[in-house]
């Protein structure tokens, strides 16, 4: 069931939204090389229950019945997708850093995650952020009441394959707001006019997740890490959108 947001929860999720995408700002401010992604968890921590809120991720179970994931944001390096571990390992310079927030304020989420580059980045890891950017703006345009679920996947297709790179199957968008992960699956890919037709009043996440080679992914032993199969890139950029009459707001931004 796809929830439709009455206007007092779309400014619950908005004010939650605007917390996580700040909480981005900060901890954009500390990546340095030799900052441990632990310390960088902290900081994230540290900032959302200081802001009244509770960090989405830490504790999270996952389907079947994985390991809750012990951290208050993700963070996955170069090759690593997504829902990395935050833990010993420190930040290098060269490094493609993401990393995904999800608060809970007031018992409403907001979900947003960037790719920052620590230091001096190849320029592959430059391009491949810059058209995963990109395609995220492409298909937050595309989103007003009657745009097809296939149409916000295309447009993203079609951006990042035209640059060379291609788009992860394996993770999807989501709506959001009420509790972290509701109906619908919002594919990055697809075809147009195919899916589900949005409607004003529903909020989902477009999050994609682009490698610079192959789409396949690997799972790593944590049970949590997402890595490229090739060891290649991988770049993400998240925000939770709403449907509006005649198009769409971005609800994480500062
Ligand atoms: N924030 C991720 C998303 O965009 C989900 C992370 S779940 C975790 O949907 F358990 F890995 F943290
Ligand atoms: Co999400
Ligand atoms: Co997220």
């Amino acid at each position: 069931m796809i929830y439709i947001k009455n206007a007092q929860q779309i400014e619950k999720i908005r004010l939650s939204g605007r917390l996580a995408s700040r909480t981005l700002d900060m901890i954009s401010e500390h990546l340095k090389p030799g900052v441990t992604t632990g310390e960088l968890d902290k900081l994230v921590n540290k900032y959302i229950v200081g802001h009244d809120a509770v960090p989405a991720t830490l504790g999270y179970k996952g389907r079947g019945g994985s390991v809750p994931f012990p951290a208050s944001c993700c963070i996955s390096i170069n090759e690593e997708i997504v829902h990395g571990i935050p833990g010993p390992r420190a930040l290098a310079d060269g490094d493609l850093v993401k990393i995904d927030v999800t608060t809970i304020l007031d018992g409403f989420y907001g979900d947003t995650a960037r790719t920052f580059l620590v230091g001096d980045v190849p320029e592959a890891g430059v391009r491949l952020r810059e058209a995963t950017r990109k395609s995220l703006e492409l298909a937050i345009a595309v989103v007003r009441p009657g745009t097809r679920l296939g149409d916000i996947g295309a447009a993203i297709q079609r951006h990042v394959e035209s640059q060379g790179f291609s788009v992860v199957r394996d993770f999807v968008g989501h709506g959001v707001g009420l509790q972290f992960h509701e109906d619908p699956s919002v594919n990055h890919y697809g075809s147009p006019g195919k899916g589900v037709k949005v409607k004003s009043g529903m909020i989902f996440t477009i999050e994609p997740m682009i490698n610079e080679g192959s789409y396949k992914i690997k799972l790593l032993d944590d049970n949590w890490t997402a890595v490229t199969a090739d060891g290649k890139l991988s770049a993400q950029f998240e925000h939770t959108v709403l449907v509006t009459a005649d198009g769409a707001e971005i609800l994480t931004l500062s």
